[in-house]
Order: C-alpha cells, then sequence, then structure tokens
C-alpha cells in the first residue's frame, strides 16, 4: 500500500517536473493553453490591476505595461465586459503578451483572438510569429459590444512558433490599449483547384477558426504586408476587413461557411486564378444575407478580368441567397475575380454595426464558346 503511494506521488511529481521543463506546448486546434487568460496572477504578482512580474500569467510571459482585468471592471462609465470567461488582459503602450508553440515546420497556421479598443480611435495590434507580422487596426464599427474577432496567419518556419501580440500605441492614459482575449489557433489546410473549380476556396469551407459561441462572426483583416492569408486562396485587397461567418450563428448559403462583405466598397476579396487567353470562363457565385438583421437593398459587384456584373440582391434580414454568373473571355494568363458590396448596411437592431451581403460558393470553369 505505502509502495503503491510512493510511486503515486513519485509520478505525479515526475509529471509536474516534466510539465515544468516542458514550457513549449504541443499545439492541437482549439484555444491556446490558458489563450483565455482565466489562470490569472498571483495576488503578490499585481499592483491593482498590473501584471508586475513577466510571467505571473501561466502559459505567457509579458512585457510593458500589462493589465489583467476581470469582466465587469469598471472604466470610468463603462463596465467591462468579457467575451471568454471571466478575464482578459489589455496591452498599455509598448505592451506585448507572447506564448510558444510546438508547431509544424512548413504548416500554415491560422490565429484568432477577440480584441476591444478602449479609447483611442485607432488602436492597433502588431501580432506576429518571426519573420511574418501583421498590423490590425482594432476599430469599433463591426459589433457593439466593442469586442470583435480577428483572424491572422503564418507559415511556420520552424518547429516552435512564438507567437505576439503587441501594441505599438502611444497614448498618454496608460489605462488604454486594446483589450485581448480568447486565443486560438488551428492548422490550415490550403486547397488546390479542381476539375470542378479554377478557383482555390471557392466555398470559403477553409479558413480561421470560429470559437464557439463566437456570435460575431471573425474578421478577417486587410493584409498589404501579408501574403499568408487566413483564408487560403484569397486576399482582403481593400481598407477594411471581410467577415467570417460560420453556419452555427448565421444563415449561409452552402456548406458551413461564407464571407460577409461589411463595409461597402472598402471591404473586397479577390483571387487570381490561371486561365487560357481567349478561352471562355463562367464565374459563378451566391450571393445572400446572413440572418442578422441587415436588411434593404443590397449590390454585389464581381469582376473577372475585364468583366464586371453588379448583383442586386433585396435582403429582409433574416437569410436566403440566390445565385448569378458572369461570361467572359479571358485575355491574359492569369484572371483577376474580385467582390465587393456597392453599398455600406448597418444591422436594423443594431444601429453601430456594419454588416453586408454574403457570397459563398464562387466558381470559375472553362466552357465551350456558345
Ligand atoms: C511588428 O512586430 C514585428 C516583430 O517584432 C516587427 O518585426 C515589425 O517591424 C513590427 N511591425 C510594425 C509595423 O511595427
Amino acid at each position: 500500500m505505502g509502495g503503491v503511494t510512493v510511486t503515486v506521488v513519485s509520478l505525479f511529481l515526475l509529471l509536474i517536473a516534466t510539465a515544468n521543463s516542458a514550457a513549449v506546448v504541443s499545439f492541437r486546434d482549439g484555444m491556446l493553453p490558458n489563450g483565455d487568460f482565466e489562470l490569472g496572477p498571483k495576488q503578490s504578482d499585481m499592483k491593482g490591476t498590473e501584471v508586475l512580474n513577466k510571467l505571473a500569467i501561466p502559459n505567457w510571459e509579458v512585457s510593458g505595461f500589462v493589465e489583467y482585468i476581470s469582466s465587469g471592471h469598471k472604466q470610468g462609465d463603462m463596465i467591462l465586459v468579457v467575451p471568454a470567461g471571466k478575464f482578459a488582459v489589455r496591452l498599455g503602450n509598448e505592451a506585448s503578451i507572447k506564448q510558444r508553440l510546438k508547431v509544424v515546420k512548413g504548416m500554415y497556421y491560422s490565429l484568432t483572438f477577440s480584441a476591444a479598443r478602449t479609447c483611442a480611435q485607432d488602436e492597433r495590434l502588431n501580432i506576429s510569429v518571426s519573420p511574418d507580422s501583421g498590423v490590425i487596426p482594432v476599430q469599433t464599427v463591426y459589433s457593439s459590444s466593442g469586442w470583435d474577432l480577428y483572424a491572422w496567419a503564418f507559415q511556420a518556419e520552424s518547429d516552435v512558433a512564438e507567437v505576439v501580440i503587441h501594441n505599438p500605441g502611444e497614448e498618454e492614459d496608460p489605462a488604454c490599449g486594446p483589450l485581448i482575449d480568447g486565443v486560438a489557433m488551428r492548422s490550415l489546410y490550403p486547397p488546390r483547384p479542381t476539375n470542378k473549380n479554377i478557383l482555390k476556396n471557392g466555398g470559403f469551407e477553409e479558413g480561421p477558426l470560429v470559437l464557439p459561441g463566437a456570435t460575431t462572426g471573425v474578421l478577417i483583416p486587410p493584409f498589404i504586408e501579408d501574403d499568408h492569408s487566413p483564408l487560403p486562396g484569397w486576399m482582403v485587397e481593400s481598407l477594411k476587413a471581410v467577415k467570417y461567418v460560420d453556419t452555427e450563428h448565421f444563415s449561409v448559403p452552402q456548406g458551413r461557411r461564407a464571407i460577409e462583405l461589411v463595409a461597402g466598397k472598402e471591404s473586397a476579396i479577390a483571387q487570381v486564378a490561371r486561365t487560357i487567353i481567349g478561352k471562355t470562363y463562367v464565374l459563378s457565385f451566391a450571393v445572400g444575407d446572413a440572418n442578422n438583421a441587415c436588411k434593404g437593398s443590397m449590390v454585389v459587384e464581381a469582376f473577372a478580368g475585364k468583366e464586371t456584373l453588379k448583383v442586386p440582391y433585396e435582403s429582409r434580414g433574416t437569410g436566403g441567397f440566390k445565385r448569378a454568373s458572369v461570361r467572359f473571355v479571358a485575355v491574359s494568363t492569369r484572371t483577376r475575380v474580385m467582390f465587393y458590396s456597392t453599398f455600406y448596411a448597418m444591422r436594423s437592431d443594431d444601429f453601430s454595426s456594419l454588416c453586408g451581403p454574403v457570397i459563398d460558393d464562387v466558381k470559375l470553369l472553362s466552357v465551350r464558346k456558345p
């Protein structure tokens, strides 16, 4: 009996020792270890909400002015609400949080995290996994709660990825700076064109992780300086983000995922396809609404090479879609396909949130001449 206890105890100690020495956690799709910050610092590692010790938050390393915030925390006359669990962190000027993850070298990954701005109009986050980085504007135009989910992707250069989220801001008030919560990740499997579609990922089925309970969709920000898209095959070629919506929380024309064009002409997605000069092609797609109270007359503009098509869609905001197609003759070996919404729209249940038409099931195929 005593022997068993000793064995169990030593096994337990061995497990603790292994866990401690293995500072790098092997990654599986989902929330990062303590990605929702539910495990917090000891009281002795804090002064008010400020985190004093850089290793105080389990699984994370912080630097600069980082605050550990609980849901219900008051800031001025605003009560902070936290999307994942009860706790979040706030990054002050030049503050950052980082975590090292064991990944597969060469593989693509997409990070999804919740962020909310607090004071400045133009708060930004620099998210990086060396040598890739991207600066994401944190705005509040997409959801009234202030919190939005953002996606960012990278290709692993080695077996260990050091994920860094940094606030490059210079605010006077140290209590300003974006809030971060619910940091998650998934491996991306870049799809290939098939004999049924020259476009890659035309149904948007491959993309960033949508956190369970994420009713806002995931914003895919525009990436000027980045060639790895969290939406494989597609580029967000505009000033503002597009929104990735799923069947769990929205109405989607086909499959389980689609794209909501949330910011008029400032929110466009594009893909360049290989085409043969002189051949005739048909670009077909579905236009609808996400069943998110986004009502009114909408127009999606589609571009394929030199051809354009305006597709009007009357949205009742309760879900639904129609199909459209455009035929064109390729004038180049590379044809750019692009979509945007002609107009801005606001949710009828929430006049502070941008919304727009949904596009899905985008196909490009060569056809015989009519
Ligand atoms: C973002 O962070 C990365 C890594 O620290 C850095 O190389 C890059 O220059 C930063 N980008 C900006 C715009 O500050």
